[in-house]
């Protein structure tokens, strides 16, 4: 069973640097699973019909994860595709025998931005704190009675060495450990 599912929405993993090297360490940790999901719905309009499967694959995992890089300071339209098919059948059409079992699962975001993290701060750059960006995705994981964790940012994605893409990637996979050790899944928490 997976443990672990980290749904990846890069629109083109291919031309990804900072994506496919996270993706790549993440997918060795024990227990995870990473799915390419443009790869996996190249047309986003098979999503609809997917929806059930994709439902059934969110409840089996004991936790969720959704990275992706930031474009125009929001997810990649796959992403909204997602939420629109899976989620809204989920919690707003089966809310009662498939939204209510996805109360309490662990969930975090996994972002890459471009900017920098000084560009991320109120009043920088970008004049809002990175936080602030991803608050919608927040209020959807409250939403939804997910239990939200501290987001995995990679600023700077463009700008990285090899060196140091290698040592973000690196403390991805620590990072995911840890939080896979400390959030217990819902089933042993009752
Ligand atoms: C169309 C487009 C829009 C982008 N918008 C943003 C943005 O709003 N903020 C930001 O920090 N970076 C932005 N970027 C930079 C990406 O976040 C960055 O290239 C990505 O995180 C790197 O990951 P990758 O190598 O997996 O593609 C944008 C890049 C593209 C191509």
């Amino acid at each position: 069973m997976t443990q672990t599912l980290i749904l990846l929405f890069h629109p083109d993993l291919s031309r990804s640097r900072a994506n496919a090297a996270l993706a790549r360490v993440a997918a060795r940790l024990p227990g995870t699973e990473v799915v390419d999901m443009q790869a996996r719905f190249p047309d986003g309009l098979d999503m609809a019909r997917d929806a059930e499967a994709e439902a059934a694959r969110l409840i089996a995992a004991e936790r969720l994860v959704l990275q992706f890089p930031l474009h125009w300071y929001a997810p990649p339209p796959l992403l909204q595709s997602w939420q629109a098919a899976v989620l809204t059948r989920m919690m707003y059409l089966l809310s009662d025998t498939e939204g209510a079992r996805l109360a309490g699962k662990p969930f975090r975001l996994a972002v890459t931005t471009g900017g920098t993290a000084d560009a991320y701060r109120n009043g920088g750059r970008n004049l809002f704190p990175i936080t602030e960006i991803l608050a919608p995705l927040r209020a959807t994981a409250n939403r939804c009675g997910l239990t939200w964790s501290r987001p995995f940012v990679l600023h700077d994605a463009d700008g990285l060495s090899e060196g140091q893409l290698e040592a973000a990637a690196r403390n991805y996979a620590a990072d995911l450990t840890a939080w896979q050790a400390e959030s217990l899944p819902v089933s042993a928490e009752a």
